[in-house]
């Protein structure tokens, strides 16, 4: 194992800086650097281990040391706890749905609807959405600026009202009186908040939930096995193929899905918090860029206009498993997705998409070439890794 370095050479040559990630991006010839798509010579899929308190994280190689905020440090027995409370449906209502009801391990931590339906039946507006590499994020759900930490997260899906998830508004204290019935509860909180008199609180669940969902870490790709290990069998001519369109200037994925992450919301050790949301033209309903009501991304917080219709740009890391796919779960497939971006934008009319959702030309071959890229991406111990999957069974 490699202890961890800094700052690898590898990221300096996948960052994408401001200039080539936001909404009025220079070309990336005028940042002076195009993704260079020549592999990094590290030879070595040695996972790096990174430690924080007694808590180690093993880190595949490219992934740099994640951020946590200093009033939650990691513990193990903070990441055991959240798992437990994860998998509780005791933390909704009517106990009849956990957190696992709408982020199912085994589809990379999402649920397969179109919508999700929270614990009374009530639609959510959005798809769930996957929870893989959480630490790097700078910014969570799709289109909330003001989400910045799994703390705050945690408290919309317990306590939202509109739409109802979980559905403990009102129930905080039956909630506690619950969770200390459950004679597995009491040693676990001890042991996450030792010297704490009571630790049975809210802000300890928040806490336990961000802890451990900080834990889940995902790299174990076959891409990750033939870009950063140096497995040239690791992925098919194809899906090479595919990767060379992803990170070219042709399709222009990179730019907002770039990095280890596969996403540019991101913030790691030594690096500042990019906060970007940008609108892919999936609607427009009235020929100024409207979106379905409710549902028009970070303008449904901010109320700035040109707020109307951007989103975060998701990981998409995993991808092949979380259909169907966009905040509202409107794409089915994945060669759907590619065909909305060569259209640039099903809704290619919207005059306020991000200058980076042009129509470009794709052959099939091509089309399945990414396709196939994007499968690459699914890290299959992921799926029923131990670590992360229900206590309770
Ligand atoms: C009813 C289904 C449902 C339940 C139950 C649910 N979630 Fe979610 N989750 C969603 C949806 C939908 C989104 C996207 C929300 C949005 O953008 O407004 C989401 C988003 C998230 C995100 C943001 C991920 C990111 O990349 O930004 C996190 C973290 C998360 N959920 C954690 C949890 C936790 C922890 C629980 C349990 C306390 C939970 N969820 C319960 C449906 C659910
Ligand atoms: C301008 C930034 C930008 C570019 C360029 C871009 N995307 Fe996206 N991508 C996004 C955003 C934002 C979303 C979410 C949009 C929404 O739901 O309204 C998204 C969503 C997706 C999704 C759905 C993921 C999920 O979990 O639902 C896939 C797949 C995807 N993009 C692939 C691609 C591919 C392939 C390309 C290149 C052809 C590309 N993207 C180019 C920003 C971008």
């Amino acid at each position: 194992m490699r202890t961890y370095n800094a700052a690898p050479g590898v990221f300096l040559l996948i960052l994408c800086l401001p200039a080539c990630g936001g909404e009025t991006p220079a070309s990336p010839d005028d940042a002076g650097h195009a993704f260079d798509t020549a592999r990094p010579d590290l030879g070595t899929d040695a996972p790096t281990e990174v430690t924080e308190g007694d808590y180690t994280w093993v880190l595949p190689p490219g992934f740099a040391k994640p951020v946590v905020p200093a009033t939650n440090p990691m513990s193990k027995a903070k990441v055991e706890l959240g798992r437990h409370l994860f998998y509780d449906k005791r933390l909704s209502g009517n106990q009849t749905q956990s957190c696992a009801g709408c982020h199912d391990q085994a589809k990379a931590f999402t649920d397969g609807r179109a919508l999700a339906v929270g614990s009374t039946g009530a639609v959510h507006p959005r798809n769930s959405m996957s929870l893989v590499n959480l630490a790097y994020f700078s910014v969570y759900t799709w289109g909330n600026p003001l989400i910045n930490t799994l703390e705050q997260q945690a408290l919309l899906p317990m306590f939202g009202e509109s739409p109802v998830e979980l559905g403990l508004s009102g129930k905080e204290g039956e909630l506690l009186a619950r969770l200390r019935a459950e004679p597995r509860y009491a040693p676990l909180f001890a042991a996450a908040f030792p010297g704490v008199a009571d630790p049975f609180t809210l802000e300890s669940i928040t806490k336990a939930l961000a802890s451990f969902q900080r834990s889940i870490v995902s790299g174990r790709s076959a891409y990750d096995r033939w870009y950063f290990a140096g497995d040239d069998a690791a992925l098919s001519p194809s899906a090479q193929r595919g990767f060379a369109l992803f990170f070219g200037e042709r399709l222009e994925c990179f730019h907002c899905h770039g990095t280890f992450a596969f996403a540019d919301s991101i913030v790691y050790e030594k690096k500042f918090a990019e906060v970007m949301f940008h609108n892919t033209a999936l609607y427009d309903l009235d020929g100024k860029g409207a979106y379905p009501a409710g549902n028009g991304g970070t303008f449904e917080i901010t109320h700035v206009p040109s707020d109307m219709g951007r989103f975060r740009a998701p990981s998409l890391r995993n991808v092949a498993v979380t259909a169907p796919y966009m905040h509202d779960g409107s794409i089915a497939t994945l060669p759907e997705v590619i065909d909305h971006y060569a259209n640039g934008g099903r809704a290619s009319s919207n005059p306020r998409k991000s200058e980076l959702i042009r129509r470009f030309d794709i052959t099939a071959e091509e089309k399945a070439d990414v396709v196939h890229f994007l499968e690459s991406l699914t890290d299959e111990p992921l799926l029923t890794d131990p670590r992360w999957s229900d206590p309770w069974k």
